[in-house]
């Protein structure tokens, strides 16, 4: 596990500098992109929200942005990419989310202490074994009937769509991306005790929705 945690804080110190130009390029429009789609689908009470492997903040940012009432964390391995968090936070005057350092595999909360857990982009780069230690984590940490929020990429139906989808993401991400595609989510999320409750596509990705089962 520490070699892990090394070779990902080592990659994301580099991709820490670039990364926010991947949401400026490819999730430019509003209507499909995946965090805003997220973001809409939290009512705007006081939840505890945590946002596993939350890199720059992307996500978490927007359904803070979106919801005051709600609480968000965001952790992360990286404490560059958490750096480009918190300044974002902080410019925008956000009082709602913080950052904080942590494997997303062992986390320090209480068990059953946030409503809803979600985790973007992320998955895609573990092998199955990390991806099953993490979807236990998240069914520890989340209340019973608390939602998870899973955005991953996704192939897209449109042909020339498919066809770029085939450079970017797939030519830059990991071996394991390939298998990542094929992942049944109502059948890997009923391992863990959760419900799966629906899919809905955004550009290049789509938004996994379940509930953890009482
Ligand atoms: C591709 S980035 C996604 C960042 C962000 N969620 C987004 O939607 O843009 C993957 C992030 O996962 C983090 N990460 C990888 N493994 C992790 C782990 N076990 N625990 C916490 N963070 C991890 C990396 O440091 C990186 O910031």
């Amino acid at each position: 596990m520490e070699n892990y945690e090394n070779r990902v804080r080592a990659l994301y110190k580099i991709l820490s500098k670039a990364y926010d130009l991947m949401d400026l390029i490819i999730f430019s429009n509003e209507k499909s992109n995946p965090r805003k789609g997220l973001a809409s689908k939290l009512p705007n009470d006081r939840l505890r929200v945590l946002d596993i492997c939350c890199g720059t903040g992307n996500s978490a940012i927007a359904i803070a942005k979106k919801n005051d009432n709600n609480t968000v964390i965001g952790i992360d391995l990286s404490s560059d990419m958490l750096k480009a968090a918190r300044n974002k936070a902080i410019k925008n005057k956000f009082d709602n989310i913080s950052f904080r350092e942590m494997n997303a595999v062992k986390t320090d909360f209480s068990n059953e202490s946030f409503d809803v857990v979600t985790v973007s982009l992320a998955l895609h780069e573990m092998p199955q074994e990390l991806i099953d230690l993490i979807l236990t984590e998240i069914g520890r940490v989340l209340k019973p009937s608390g939602k998870l929020y899973i955005i991953d990429w996704d192939r897209p139906k449109h042909p020339i769509a498919s066809l770029v989808f085939a450079i970017f993401p797939t030519l830059f991400e990991p071996k394991v991306f390939k298998d990542f595609l094929k992942i049944n989510w109502k059948q890997l999320l009923d391992k863990f005790a959760f419900k799966y409750l629906d899919t809905e596509r955004y550009t290049f990705t789509k938004l996994v929705i379940a509930i953890k089962s009482e």
